[in-house]
C-alpha cells in the first residue's frame, strides 16, 4: 500500500480537498498525508474537510506542518524531506506519492499509473506532461542544460521533467535520499534537483510515465515570478558540479502522445513585461561582473541598460555563458542573483523568439535537439 502527499502553502481549499478526496479513494492508498508551511486559511479547510474524507473513504487523512530540516532558504525541501521522514518513521506503506496540492486535472489514474510501473520493479516513477513551447524554462535552460554540460554520459539530461513534483518512490529510494546530508539540507526549490540527481546517482531503476491531460495549473505572469526558483534551482546544479555519476542506470521513459491544443497553443509568460525587465535593477557591481563574461556576451548584456537586446545570446553563446556561471556565480550574492536572471530572460526571449516562434511542434524540437547538442559538445570535451 501507498503513502500520498500533498505539500501545500495558500491554495484554493476546494480544489486541495478534492484532491485529499480523490487520492483517498484509491484502492492502493493507505493513507493521505497533507504537508503545509504554516497554520492559515488552507491548512484550516483541510484540518476541517479532513474528518469527513476519512470517515466516507476509511482512510486516514493526516495533516502536519513542516519540519525545519535544512539550513536554506526554508520552502519546499522542507516540506518534502518532512514527508520523507514521517514516510520512514510513521508509516508502514511501502511507496510513497507526491503530488502538487493545487493541480485541476488531477485524477486517480494518476495514481494508478505509477503504481503498475512500480510493480513492474521501478523504484521511481516520474508523471511528465505536455507543457507549452514557452513554459519549463528553468527545466529546459538551467536544469537539463546544467545535466548535459556536467554529466553528458549519464541519463541526467534525459530526464524529460528533473523539476517535477509528481512522483512516486519506494522505502529504500526514500531511506537513501533521506540519509544524504546535502538532500536534508536543501530545504529550498534545489529540492527537485537534488531528489533527480541522487535518484540517478545512486542507480535507482526510473520509469517516467506521460500524463497526456497535462497538469493544469496557474500561469507566470512577468518572469520575475520565477527568480527565486531560477537562482535556487542554478545553485543546487552548481553545488553538485564535483560530484560524478556513472552512464549505467535503468531509465524509461514513456513515448508522448496527444498535445491538447490547450497547451501547445499557450503562451508560457508575458513578453512584454518580462522584456522591460531587461533595463531595470541595474547596480554599477552588476556592469563589473559583466567583465567575467566572454567579450560579445558581455557588450549584448551591456546594451540591456539601454534597451532590451536578446538576439546575441544563441545555443552557443548560452553554452559559455553557463560555462562562467557554474565557476564565478554565487547564490547569496544579490548582483548576482540579478545578472543571472537577467541573462536567463535574454536567453528565454532570444528562443521565444527564434525558434518558440516558428510554431509549437519546431519549438519542441528545437529544445530536445538543444540538449543533445549540448551533451555531445560537453562529451567531447570530457
Ligand atoms: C520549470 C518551471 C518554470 O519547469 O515550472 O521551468
Amino acid at each position: 500500500m501507498s503513502l500520498v502527499v500533498f505539500p501545500f502553502k495558500t491554495e484554493k481549499p476546494e480544489v486541495v480537498v478534492n484532491n485529499i478526496d480523490t487520492a483517498a479513494s484509491h484502492e492502493r492508498v493507505s493513507e493521505v498525508l497533507c504537508v503545509g508551511v504554516e497554520e492559515e486559511q488552507t491548512y484550516a479547510a483541510i484540518a476541517a474537510a479532513a474528518p469527513h474524507v476519512t470517515a466516507e473513504t476509511g482512510t486516514p487523512v493526516n495533516l502536519i506542518l513542516q519540519d525545519r530540516i535544512g539550513s536554506l532558504r526554508p520552502g519546499k525541501g522542507d516540506g518534502m524531506n518532512t514527508a520523507l521522514l514521517y514516510f520512514l518513521e510513521k508509516s508502514d506503506a511501502a511507496r510513497i506519492h507526491f503530488y502538487d496540492s493545487d493541480i485541476t486535472s488531477f485524477n486517480q489514474s494518476w495514481i494508478t499509473k505509477a503504481e503498475e510501473f512500480a510493480d513492474l520493479g521501478y523504484d521511481v516513477v516520474r508523471h511528465y506532461f505536455p507543457r507549452a513551447a514557452t513554459d519549463a524554462m528553468i527545466t529546459w535552460f538551467i536544469t537539463r542544460v546544467g545535466f548535459a554540460v556536467l554529466w553528458p554520459r549519464s541519463e541526467l539530461p534525459w530526464i524529460e521533467q528533473p523539476l517535477g513534483g509528481e512522483l512516486l518512490m519506494t522505502r529504500e529510494v526514500a531511506a537513501d535520499l533521506l540519509a544524504d546530508e546535502a538532500v536534508r539540507a536543501q530545504s529550498d526549490w534545489g529540492v527537485d534537483t537534488l531528489y533527480t540527481f541522487r535518484m540517478i546517482q545512486n542507480g535507482a531503476k526510473m520509469f517516467e510515465t506521460y500524463v497526456k491531460e497535462g497538469k493544469a495549473h496557474k500561469l507566470y505572469g512577468r518572469l520575475t515570478d520565477l527568480r527565486t526558483m531560477l537562482v535556487e534551482c542554478f545553485a543546487a546544479i552548481q553545488s553538485l558540479e564535483n560530484e560524478t555519476v556513472d552512464g549505467t542506470t535503468l531509465h524509461r521513459v514513456q513515448p508522448p502522445d496527444v498535445v491538447p491544443s490547450a497547451i501547445s497553443e499557450k503562451l508560457g509568460y508575458d513578453i512584454e513585461a518580462s522584456m522591460s525587465l531587461l533595463t531595470e535593477r541595474w547596480t554599477p557591481r552588476q556592469e563589473e561582473l559583466a567583465g567575467f563574461f566572454p567579450v560579445p556576451i558581455r557588450d549584448g548584456l551591456l546594451a540591456n541598460l539601454q534597451r532590451p537586446r536578446f538576439g546575441f545570446l544563441d545555443e552557443s553563446a548560452w553554452f559559455d555563458t553557463y560555462l562562467v556561471l557554474l565557476s564565478e556565480f554565487d547564490k547569496d550574492d544579490p548582483d548576482w542573483q540579478e545578472l543571472i536572471f537577467k541573462l536567463w530572460i535574454i536567453r528565454v526571449l532570444n528562443y521565444t523568439t527564434t525558434a518558440a516562434a516558428r510554431g509549437y511542434a519546431y519549438g519542441m524540437r528545437y529544445l530536445r535537439s538543444m540538449v543533445e547538442r549540448y551533451l555531445r559538445q560537453a562529451a567531447l570535451a570530457k
